[in-house]
């Protein structure tokens, strides 16, 4: 299937299909730039400045991606033999093509939940105590929003447990912020009060914020110093990135504000699907810009109706085995998810138009 199957699509499939804004094309153009891996990128450094600024963290280092941010962050963290909590469909577990393995050489430990959001309690009980049976608890990282759950939100309060709990145990906690924007957008917060508990974070440019490629990794500075070990063993030292780090800066500067959009048409979306016959969503877990529809009582199966879907110009992600993902972004409009609700009807009627 070749690009030209996207041509005026309405596509749904993720937030990272957002292409970068004219503004950030110009910024491209124009960016000062060094070679960052001898630390001369100016550009660079104001994105990692910017970032490390409006999350209250010591530094910040500019990676490849938000896989990049999580496993050179979870690496510096966690080595071999060692131990790592995650939420049980974690992306840094679940998504990342076994990479806790491969760079930290950590073993993973899965903690089962409804929403993506683990309790202290469910992350006490899973710290390891000393034991020459057992692995040390080198880390504990949590995802917010979190993906599979369907963008949930963790709770300030429940991350501040988490965070206490983390510091009295002396183990680190890092978050897998690639969409920690939308978190903040939807507690109504500065991202700073999202990540306060947390010791290190991995925010993503390049997902709802618009920018064409890039994550960064935000912590304390020592922290920040051995990272670049990883990124650079990772092939993610870059030259002239200053290119790629301008978009950035405008990504963090001006495309938060309008994330609120994208969770007004989630919301929109996921009460006119949540109405159809043969869907079900769970609204209480639509907090942000995923939408999950469970489509196992429709009588079509997902590949079909992602198909079908599509046949009729709108792009999903099948995301299960009776389950459908939507995610909003500044790319759709509402106009846009008017019409995808209209061709959800369609295929539900199995009345295709062209
Ligand atoms: C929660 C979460 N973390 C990390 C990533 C990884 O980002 P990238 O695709 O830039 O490697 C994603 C990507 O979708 C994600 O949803």
């Amino acid at each position: 299937m070749g690009v030209e199957f996207l041509t005026g699509k309405i596509d749904l499939r993720s937030d990272t299909v957002t292409k970068p804004t004219e503004e950030m094309r110009k910024a491209m153009y124009e960016a000062e730039v060094g070679d960052d891996v001898y630390g001369e990128d100016p550009t660079v450094l104001r994105l990692e400045e910017l970032a490390a600024e409006l999350l209250g963290k010591e530094a910040a280092l500019f990676v490849t991606s938000g896989t990049q941010g999580n496993q050179a962050g979870i690496a510096t963290h966690a080595s071999t033999g060692e131990e790592v909590i995650v939420e049980a469909q974690a992306h840094v577990f679940y998504y990342e093509a076994a990479a806790i393995s491969v760079f930290a050489g950590a073993q993973v430990r899965q903690i089962p939940t409804d929403n993506g959001i683990m309790t202290p309690d469910q992350i006490r009980r899973a710290i390891r105590s000393k034991d020459v049976h057992q692995p040390r608890t080198a880390l504990i990282a949590v995802e917010n929003t979190h993906n599979r759950a369907g963008g949930t939100v963790w709770p300030l309060e429940d991350l501040a447990a988490v965070g206490e709990l983390a510091r009295r145990s002396g183990i680190p906690l890092h978050m897998d912020g690639a969409r920690v924007f939308n978190a903040a957008a939807a507690l109504g917060v500065p991202v700073r009060d999202v990540v306060e508990h947390v010791d290190t974070v991995s925010i993503c440019l390049s997902k709802g914020l618009c920018a064409p490629v890039g994550s960064v990794l935000v912590g304390p500075r020592d922290f920040i110093e051995r990272a670049r070990q990883w990124r650079k063993r990772m092939g993610g030292g870059m030259r002239q990135a200053g290119v790629i780090a301008a978009p950035g800066i405008i990504a963090l500067t001006k495309m938060v504000d309008r994330l609120a959009e994208d969770h007004h048409n989630a919301r929109y979306l996921a009460e006119q699907l949540a109405s159809m016959n043969g869907i079900t969503v769970a609204l209480d877990k639509v907090q942000t810009n995923i939408v999950i529809a469970d489509i196992g009582n429709s009588g079509i199966e997902v590949p079909e109706f992602v198909r079908e879907l599509a046949a009729e110009g709108v792009l999903a992600s099948s995301f299960g085995e009776t389950l459908v993902r939507f995610v909003t972004h500044h790319d759709v409009s509402r106009a846009d998810i008017e019409k995808a609700v209209d061709a959800v009807q369609r295929v539900l009627h199995g009345a295709r138009v062209h």
